[in-house]
């Protein structure tokens, strides 16, 4: 018997994809994944179920496993992680932490993030560290009961609806609100949060969804962009500390449903060699919020400049940057603080979606891919 809610996910309403249905879903999927945290108004260890207390109040480290856009959202939980509770956070692809010779720790939180739950190299690295006595296991997932929760000792359930795109866009921002109330849960149950920090994280979430409603109103000033990226063969985006994982996620979004080759780098790795790449046909997307690096990423803006590329800067409202032919810039309404690399997924999967509208690719079902991936 198929639910009202899941038919309702497998109805296209106005748009014309279900990844446009699912982008502009994001601010309800948000407030309903964070729904518990602000109806408790409280980070707490039962968010993670039963006997989570204690599994997570005296863990020593966290090992994240996922692949794809899952593992993009742990390297963007790192910085949160090391931020915020003063454990080590290592993220590892799957695929790889499977064959590593990795040195046992079990004091260690291992968590997997899915949306499936049924990655079969997230559930085989799951299982591998089990194998050597890791059993302070979590998964955060989008479909209750698949395989890699129920393998898992806990469970935080993004609450996304029914994912049809094969290109993951809600899971993604979900994922992210699941493992930014983990942060704080971890940092309460160590001492590191007090009452007003957690007022504060309580309601910069509060925010989030009005956030992201901003940012996809940027939507008519991006579709402009996107048609001066059908015609590019190669792309690259930068992004620096907690929004490299954003400009990562970005390129991968262009390069799986338009099929643009695409390459993210932090943006102080330029000098290193990727410079060399830039040239007038090579469209470069920068990252650019009102954090702390700002003026770093500005600079490297000027580095791309006077070799001729062509700059697409994503930036907050509040900060100048010299527009130009070359250097065009799209604003959020306001710099969100700790939860920026949300807001600022929201524009590149626009960017991606829209490119990929332009060049006539199939956007839902891109070549070659699964929307589940259960092989090797
Ligand atoms: C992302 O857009 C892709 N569909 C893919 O990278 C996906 O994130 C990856 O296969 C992991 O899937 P999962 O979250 O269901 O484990």
């Amino acid at each position: 018997h198929v639910s009202d809610v899941s038919l309702a996910s497998l109805e296209l309403g106005p748009y014309r994809h279900f990844m446009q249905k699912e982008i502009h879903e994001q601010p309800r999927a948000i407030a309903d994944t964070i729904e518990a945290v602000m109806d408790n108004n409280a980070f707490s260890a039962e968010l993670f179920g039963a006997g989570a207390e204690a599994v997570l109040c005296d863990i020593e480290a966290v090992q994240i496993l996922a692949c794809g856009t899952s593992y993009y959202a742990g390297l963007t939980a790192r910085y949160w992680i090391e931020a915020i509770t003063g454990l080590p956070c290592a993220v590892d692809i799957a695929s790889e932490y499977r064959y590593r010779s990795v040195v046992a720790n079990p004091k260690q939180l291992v968590v997997t993030i899915s949306q499936s739950g049924e990655t079969l190299d997230t559930m085989e690295a799951l299982k591998y560290a089990k194998s050597f006595g890791q059993d302070r296991t979590l998964s955060i997932c989008n479909v209750p009961e698949s395989a890699i929760p129920r393998a898992s000792r806990l469970v935080y359930y993004t609450r996304a609806g029914a994912e049809i795109g094969v290109a993951s866009t809600k899971a993604f921002t979900t994922q992210l609100v699941a493992l930014f109330t983990l942060t704080c849960t971890l940092a309460k149950l160590r001492g590191r949060l007090d009452a007003t920090q957690e007022a504060r994280y309580l309601e910069d979430l509060r925010q989030l969804p009005g956030s992201v409603q901003h940012a996809l109103n940027l939507e008519p000033q991006i579709v402009s962009w996107s048609e001066r990226f059908a015609p590019k063969q190669h792309a690259l985006f930068l992004g620096r500390g907690v929004h490299y994982p954003i400009a990562l996620e970005g390129a991968l979004k262009l390069k799986e449903i338009s099929y643009i080759h695409a390459e993210a780098y932090p943006a102080g790795e330029l000098k290193h060699g990727p410079l060399a790449l830039v040239d007038s046909d090579m469209p470069v997307v920068v990252i650019a919020p009102n954090d702390s690096l700002l003026e770093k990423v500005k600079s490297n803006i000027q580095e791309v400049r006077a070799r001729g590329g062509e700059m697409f800067v994503f930036a907050d409202a509040d900060s100048q940057f010299g527009e130009s032919e070359q250097v065009h810039v799209i604003r959020t309404p306001r710099h969100v603080g700790v939860l920026s690399p949300i807001v600022h997924a929201i524009p590149v999967q626009l960017l991606a979606y829209h490119a990929a509208l332009a060049r006539g690719t199939d956007v839902d079902k891109p070549r070659n891919l699964a929307k589940s991936v259960t092989v090797e």
